[in-house]
């Protein structure tokens, strides 16, 4: 009942409020769930996607909970998964405020889940600013998998902002081919050094 009470409040909200309005309601009841002393249990309505195990396919999509701080909490209201992110970074330049505080969340969400098991999944979608998929694009991302692998459930390649090449690649896609066979060379890397499979996923938009 809450549930779609919540929902008929929202699409009564016009523009970019309706965001900020959601994620107000989600942060308060993530805080209200964790303080409670009746623990919920997550929904269990397991789907198996790129040889993960989600509990359930609702989740939180990238741009919802950007630096993860409903990470600690979202379990608990029933959320299968979250999507860290878009975070941006740039292999030539220091770590940026952003990807610092993300770390930190995933750090202390992290810390809970030691001796038990964490069901939900959690994705990181990458990004980089440049409007290119040249190399130095390549080592954008493989900075970013490198430095979240510990925590990543899967990766998302985002390729799908308003000025990504990729959204006026002409038709033979082969930059685009020859860029992602880059990242799944890494990919296999990573593998093979931390003996730990992390499925990746590529985000495009076509105008
Ligand atoms: C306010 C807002 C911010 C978003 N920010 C991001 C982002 O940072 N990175 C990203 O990959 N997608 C972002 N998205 C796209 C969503 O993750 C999602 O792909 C999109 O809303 C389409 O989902 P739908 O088909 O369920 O509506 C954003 C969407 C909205 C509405």
């Amino acid at each position: 009942m809450i549930y779609r009470l919540c929902i008929r409040l929202l699409a009564s909200i016009k523009g970019d409020l309706v965001y900020k309005y959601a994620y107000l309601w989600v942060y308060s009841f993530c805080k209200l769930c964790s303080f409670s002393p009746i623990k919920l249990s997550i929904p269990l309505s397991r789907v198996k996607v790129m040889g993960l195990s989600f509990p359930n396919p609702l989740g939180l999509a990238a741009g919802f909970d950007r630096e993860g701080k409903l990470l600690r909490y979202s379990q608990a209201l029933g959320f299968g998964f979250v999507e860290i992110g878009t975070i941006n970074l740039d292999s030539q330049k220091e770590l940026n405020c952003h990807a610092i505080e993300i770390i930190r969340n995933l750090k202390k969400a992290a810390r809970p889940y030691q001796e038990t098991n964490r069901i939900q999944k959690w994705g990181i979608n990458l990004g980089s600013l440049r409007n290119t998929l040249d190399e130095q694009t390549v080592a954008d991302y493989i900075k970013g998998m490198k430095l979240f692998w510990e925590y990543a459930d899967y990766f998302v390649i985002n390729l799908s902002r308003p000025e990504s090449p990729v959204r006026q690649l002409n038709s033979d896609m082969e930059e685009l081919n020859s860029f992602l066979d880059s990242i799944k060379h890494q990919q296999s890397k990573f593998i093979l050094y931390s003996d730990k499979h992390i499925p990746i996923v590529v985000k495009i938009a076509i105008n």
